[in-house]
């Protein structure tokens, strides 16, 4: 049966965040036919500007009034990383279900709380946005392994680089310490490469050896918000904006030991000029290897040493039935970004509209995969300070 493009009878969303990723959420829920009734943001005025360019008939004064907001069945909390702990906490407690961007939260106290909220309440969906898994050629990576024609996982290596956070007046609220682990780039965008890792391969990091840089010791702040990716946001000299210390990392280099001695090796940066938003992925296994890069989506490499390699384009055609469910154009119609919210948002509001009593347990990342991330996180902050090795708790 062919995977479907739209969801039946789901409940309304509210998305919390009109900043960057807020309006992919909203854009994808009405891809798949979620009705999209309003939007939370900081400050009511930019909240409008938002709402206006998104054609939302709804801005919200408060998350009391969201939570009272009758319409809302499904609440996407899209804010700043320190306040996801306590904005999916009430959303859970409401009785709604709730969709949240990663981290999960910046503590693993925090993102136990809401692991152990979430399972108390099975009736309630409570999923992560680790899009990248819904990337058709990773899915098709982890459906490679797991069947074991690729014979035994060796290493997985890899990177995710970015350059928005390049110059010294770029500035964004990622760059304050959240006064958790004070991680950046490990949290923000090494947990995207994390996740995908311990996805493809099924199995969990258990040990990291950490090495991090913060190349810009002080930035310039400006006095008013920063937009994410928003390029320079002040300038030296500026009477806007004022000189602050930095102590989150520009830059981590992290060694890996996952289960059944996979071995493994990251390194993130916001200071690659020229790498807009690349991540890398090369799994090396005893009967061949696969390496997949963010920034062409729709080609995967699969390495061979007793005959010539291949590059797989992306065709559902080809693809191993998981993969194929998550493609919905034909090859040669690039699928990317925007198409990965959507299967994931397929996965989550597909589940929520099964009957309760005939539900399979979710496939959408969980809560408990948000809590794994953030340990992993505070394994990877502790090795920095001690210059060692040191065990995921
Ligand atoms: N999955 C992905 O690919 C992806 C990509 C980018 C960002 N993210 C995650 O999404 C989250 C937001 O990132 P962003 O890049 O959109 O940031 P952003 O700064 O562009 O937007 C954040 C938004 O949150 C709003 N906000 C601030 N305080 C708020 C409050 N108290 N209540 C409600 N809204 C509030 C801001 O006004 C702003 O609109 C982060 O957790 C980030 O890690 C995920």
């Amino acid at each position: 049966m062919s995977s479907p493009w739209m969801v039946a009878g789901a409940p309304g969303a509210a998305v919390i965040g009109g900043g960057f990723i807020g309006p992919v959420h909203v854009e994808a829920l009405r891809r798949i036919g979620v009705q999209v009734v309003g939007l939370l943001g900081g400050a009511p005025d930019r909240a409008e500007v938002a709402a206006r360019r998104l054609a939302l008939p709804k801005v919200y004064r408060s998350l009391d009034e969201l939570l009272g907001d009758e319409r809302v069945g499904v609440v996407h909390v899209a804010s700043p990383n320190a306040l996801h702990f306590p904005q999916a906490r009430r959303v859970l407690e409401s009785g709604r279900h709730v969709l949240c961007e990663k981290p999960l939260a910046t503590s693993s106290e925090e993102t136990a709380a809401l692991r152990s909220l979430a399972e108390s309440r099975p009736e309630q969906a409570a999923a992560v946005n680790y899009n990248i898994r819904y990337y058709p050629l990773c899915r098709q990576v982890r459906e490679r392994i797991a069947s074991g024609t690729l014979g035994r996982v060796l290493s997985v290596t890899g990177s995710y680089v970015q350059d928005w956070l390049l110059y010294p007046e770029d500035y964004n609220w990622r760059v304050e310490p959240d006064g958790r682990t004070n991680l950046r780039a490990v949290a923000d965008i090494g947990t995207h490469w994390m996740d995908l890792a311990q996805f493809l391969i099924g199995r969990p990091i258990r040990a990291v050896n950490a090495d991090l840089a913060t190349f810009h010791t002080q930035r310039l702040k400006p006095t008013g918000p920063a937009d994410t990716f928003s390029g320079p946001a002040a300038t030296a000299g500026s009477p806007t904006a004022r000189a602050v210390a930095i102590t989150t990392e520009d830059h981590a280099a992290v060694l890996l030991r996952f289960d059944d001695g996979v071995r493994g090796a990251f390194h993130v940066s916001q200071v690659t000029a020229g790498r807009k938003n690349r991540l890398t992925i090369e799994i090396a296994a005893t009967e061949g290897a696969l390496a997949w890069d963010s920034e062409s989506p729709n080609r995967l490499w699969i390495g061979s040493r007793r005959g010539p390699n291949q590059l797989l384009e992306r065709d559902p055609a080809l693809l191993g039935s998981s993969a194929a469910a998550i493609s919905h154009y034909p090859g040669g119609h690039a699928e990317g970004f925007p198409d990965t919210f959507k299967q994931l948002f397929l996965d989550v509001y597909g589940w929520i509209v099964d009957d309760p009593a005939a539900r399979q347990p979710p496939t959408f990342p969980s809560f408990a995969d948000g809590d794994q991330e953030v340990r992993i996180c505070e394994a990877i902050a502790r090795s920095a300070a001690a210059g060692q090795w040191v065990s995921v708790s």
